[in-house]
């Protein structure tokens, strides 16, 4: 089977059993620390999340923020966190189903934002240069980006091999691509560490990074 990118059909797969990992909810439990105290979100921030998922890192961010949007290609996925607004009555997330390469800012519902946040979706995406450069385009100058995903790694970490995803990010690689879609005060730290036995068979200690940039 050849590889694919961003299928929200497995997503679509997965959303009902997401939260059962472990593994995911204390990964985004540490991401959500690691963006209060860097990024210092504020209930004045009109916000916006992309690969939300079923809400794990929304959730935990969404009292520390006005407005928040938070986007998803996956229907299932973006079906568990609704679920989960409206059990809980939160009035200040509105969830969407969108592309954002695909989908303008008038049908994305968003304006200026001052906020954007991510864990564990920028991998997914395949034109890496092209989301950040879309990313500079819904922020309002000296807006924040807060994104979470793998440090470069061995090409192990997810099980399923016909999944197209990059093996993670070099930092340094990572920065120059945000510097040229226009953003400054680029800074990265390590987040979490996921150790998981990976497709090979081997266990292994995954970190991850929080970058934090504004845009210039
Ligand atoms: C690994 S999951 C992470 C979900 C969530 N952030 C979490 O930490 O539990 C990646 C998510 O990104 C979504 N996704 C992938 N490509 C996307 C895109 N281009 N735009 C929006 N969401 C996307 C997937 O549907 C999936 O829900």
């Amino acid at each position: 089977m050849s590889a694919i990118w961003n299928s929200s059909h497995r997503f679509d797969l997965k959303a009902a059993e997401w939260d059962e990992n472990p593994r995911r909810t204390a990964l985004a439990e540490s991401v959500a620390k690691a963006v209060i105290e860097t990024a210092r979100p504020s209930a004045s921030m009109q916000a916006m999340e992309f690969g939300c998922g079923t809400g794990l890192l929304t959730l935990a961010l969404a009292p520390h923020l006005g407005r928040l949007t938070a986007i998803d290609t996956s229907e299932e996925m973006l079906g568990v966190l609704q679920k989960k607004i409206e059990t809980l009555g939160i009035r200040t997330v509105e969830t969407r189903c969108a592309d954002l390469l695909q989908t303008s800012n008038a049908d994305l519902g968003v304006d200026e934002l001052d906020f954007i946040c991510s864990s564990m979706t920028l991998h997914h995406i395949a034109d890496t240069q092209a989301l950040l450069n879309r990313l500079v385009g819904l922020l309002r100058k000296g807006g924040t980006v807060a994104i979470a995903d793998l440090d470069l790694e061995d090409g192990f970490f997810h099980d399923d091999e016909t999944e197209e995803v990059h093996p993670g990010f070099e930092r340094s690689r990572l920065q120059a691509m945000l510097e040229k879609a226009g953003f400054e005060r680029v800074s990265f730290r390590t987040a979490c560490e996921v150790s998981k036995t990976n497709r090979a068979g081997e266990m292994k200690t995954y970190p991850i990074f929080l970058v934090t940039a504004l845009k210039h």
